[in-house]
């Protein structure tokens, strides 16, 4: 028997233009890559976790010699705000790369497993938006879709 998934995602052409991501939340990542730790990579990444009372944690990527000691921005951002909040449920993951060259990057399959985990911990699905120096941003109600089949450990 053969099945069929299907991704639904949001495409904003101008994200500097649209009210869905609001303007101090955008300076804020844009101001945030400059503290990125990435001198192996050389790649900034920035994330700004919103919970759903609004409180706002951040994260960069933290890069280490010891390349897979490092970890990416939404993990660092995703883990802290679920350590300082574990019993609230978060609203909304922004993850911005310093890339103006193609569409906004997306996470990679270790942020994944994380963010896709932390949403099943909630039991409600959170908003992801996915930007960069360009103009055009995505958007994914849920993190299902974008880890199909993703483990979990037997009940
Ligand atoms: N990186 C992130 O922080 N988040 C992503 O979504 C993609 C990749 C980081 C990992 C590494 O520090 C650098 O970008 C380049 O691989």
């Amino acid at each position: 028997m053969e099945h069929q998934l299907t991704l639904h995602y949001r495409t904003y052409e101008n994200w500097r233009e649209t009210l869905a991501i609001p303007k101090r939340i955008a300076e804020q990542l844009e101001a945030l890559l400059i503290s990125a730790y990435a001198p192996y990579s050389r790649y900034p990444v920035s994330s700004i976790v919103v919970m759903e009372s609004g409180t706002m944690i951040v994260g960069t990527n933290q890069e280490n010699a010891a390349f897979p000691s490092g970890l990416c921005a939404e993990r660092v951002a995703v883990l802290a705000a679920k350590a300082a909040h574990p019993d609230e449920a978060i609203q909304t993951v922004y993850i911005m790369t310093g890339e103006s060259e193609r569409e906004p990057a997306a996470p990679c399959g270790s942020c994944r497993q994380v963010l896709h985990e932390t949403e099943l911990r909630q039991k409600r699905p959170f908003e992801l938006i996915l930007l960069n120096k360009t103009n055009k941003a995505l958007g994914f109600t849920g993190t299902q879709g974008l880890l199909p089949f993703s483990f979990t450990l037997p009940k």
